[in-house]
């Protein structure tokens, strides 16, 4: 049978701190009441300012890493999806290689926005499938807090920190990532964005005084294109593998407005039990989200069942991935 990429390990991380809308409704004009009703958000998690990405993304690692047989040594490849890396350059992921001892490992950093993980998780599968490497660990990880204005109620109330991690193996049984499909429109770019830090505006005192280091979104813009962009994908890929409803054990959608989540699922005509959501605890970790919940609900997936990854984000770039899960519980 054709080798697939399958995931074989899950693990996660989220900072202790927790920033609820209470808290938020003290630092802007803003709500509880109108946070839950618009985006389904509670709380989310804040990184200490000593700590950075690459801290999260070890401790994810470890995580997984820890219900395998194998050390930080045994991987053979690190792809670290972010979009609030240690530093511009160099990759965060050869920070995490040498923070975990990942001696054997070569490692880079990817930048899809909020859809990065599925683009991650995407580009591991083709070096397994391909017989090139044989572990390949894919991890999603954000500090948000880090680009958010917290005086600008349109974006601070969405965002928090996290990171998740996944070990892919190559299978031969059938199980693993079977398809996927992703699209962008780079016209997008205007409506979520971070202005200055770029080669565009480079980083001036002026433009640091204008705020333009912080997340800019046209949210009624991205939500718009993000709940056809989601559901569209989503079914295409259904269809695609003839998956009815019935066949799919859970949709894990990025978790950026629970709006958004809701309108994918009903036009994947899923129930609300077979929809991973946390968005109320976490917020959007931008790269985290994904394999966040994967780690929140391993415990209750069994080998063999479909899962449908979608997500959409700034770029616009977005995507679904059709996977059969190969784990079973402890
Ligand atoms: O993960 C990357 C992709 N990102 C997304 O998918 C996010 C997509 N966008 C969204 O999730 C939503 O557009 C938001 C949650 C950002 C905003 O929700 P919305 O329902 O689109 O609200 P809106 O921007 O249309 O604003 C409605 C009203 C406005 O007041 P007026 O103009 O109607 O008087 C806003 O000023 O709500 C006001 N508003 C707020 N009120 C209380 C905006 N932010 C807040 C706030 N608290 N935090």
């Amino acid at each position: 049978m054709k080798t697939r990429a399958a995931i074989t390990a899950v693990g996660g991380y989220v900072p202790e701190k927790v920033l609820t809308n209470a808290d938020l409704e003290k630092m802007v004009d803003t709500n509880d009441q109108w946070i839950r009703e618009r985006t389904g958000i509670e709380e989310r998690r804040i990184l200490d300012e000593d700590r950075a990405t690459s801290d999260m993304a070890v401790e994810a690692i470890k995580d997984a890493l820890s219900r395998t047989a194998y050390g930080p040594e045994d991987l053979d490849l690190i792809i670290c999806s972010t979009v609030s890396p240690d530093f511009v350059y160099p990759a965060t992921a050869n920070i995490i290689a040498d923070k975990l001892g990942a001696k054997q490992a070569w490692s880079f950093d990817m930048n899809a926005a909020c859809s990065g993980f599925l683009y991650a998780l995407r580009t591991g599968t083709q070096f397994v499938e391909s017989g090139m490497h044989q572990r390949v660990m894919v991890v999603g990880a954000d500090t948000m807090s880090i680009r958010i204005d917290y005086e600008d109620r349109n974006t601070c109330i969405l965002f928090g920190d996290g990171a998740g991690a996944v070990l892919l193996e190559p299978n031969t049984d059938g199980l693993g990532i079977i398809d996927s499909e992703f699209a962008v429109d780079g016209s997008g770019a205007q409506y979520l964005y971070q202005k200055t830090g770029g080669s565009k505006y480079p980083v001036t005192e002026e433009r640091i005084r204008n705020k333009e280091q912080f997340v800019y979104q046209d949210g009624r813009t991205v939500f718009r294109y993000a709940v056809s962009g989601m559901a569209d994908i989503t079914e295409l890929v259904m269809k695609r593998n003839q998956l009815s409803s019935e066949d799919v054990a859970f949709l894990v959608p990025h978790q950026a407005n629970k709006r958004i989540i809701d309108a994918t699922a009903r036009r994947a005509g899923l129930p609300p039990e077979k929809v991973m959501v946390n968005i109320q605890r976490y917020g959007n970790t931008t790269n985290g989200t994904i394999p966040l919940c994967l780690w929140e609900w391993q415990d209750q997936l069994q080998a063999g069942d479909n899962l449908l990854l979608a997500a959409f984000g700034g770029g616009f770039a977005w995507g679904s991935i059709y996977l059969k899960w190969a784990i079973n519980p402890a």
